[in-house]
């Protein structure tokens, strides 16, 4: 999938096409610039999976995990921003294949590329691009 984004609307619109693809165990890296939409789409993919948190940038805190209340087919969402993270070390120490094999949840990972050789075979790579204020160039691999 490749798409021009015009609005943050449209990429709400992506996010919930997106959304009844994915299955519990996905691991999606999100690539890109600062600014380019990482997680403006990734809070409309909890939206669409019909978990009603607020989604803030996890940042400062590398994890912030969504759980929906009701039961749904993809519980929960973990969101990582590895922005911050400098080695591998560091890395290990998130412990991710655990996280990648919790029941029924999906992950999201912003700034993935520091653990680009602890990410699952069939990770599904989504790179964002900013054109101009408000589009955004769009690629998702293996995605419709
Ligand atoms: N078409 C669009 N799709 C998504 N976001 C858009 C679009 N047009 C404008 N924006 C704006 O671009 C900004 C994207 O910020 P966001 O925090 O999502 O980026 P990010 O990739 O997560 O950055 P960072 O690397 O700092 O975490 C938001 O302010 C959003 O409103
Ligand atoms: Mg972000």
């Amino acid at each position: 999938m490749d798409v021009l984004s015009r609005s943050t609307q449209e990429t709400e619109e992506l996010a919930k096409r997106l959304a009844t693809q994915l299955k519990s165990g996905d691991v999606l890296a999100l690539h890109g610039d600062l600014g380019s939409g990482k997680t403006t789409f990734t809070s409309y993919l909890v939206s669409a999976l019909g978990i009603e948190k607020r989604v803030q940038s996890p940042t400062f805190v590398i994890l912030r995990r969504y759980a929906a209340e009701s039961e749904k087919k993809i519980q929960a969402v973990n969101h990582l921003d590895l922005y911050r993270i400098q080695s591998r070390e560091e890395v290990e120490d998130l412990g991710l294949s655990d996280l990648f094999s919790e029941p029924n949840s999906i992950t999201v990972i912003e700034w993935p590329e520091v653990a680009e050789e602890f990410l699952p075979e069939n990770v599904t790579k989504i790179s964002f691009e900013y054109v101009d204020e408000n589009t955004r160039r769009i690629h998702a691999q293996n995605l419709n």
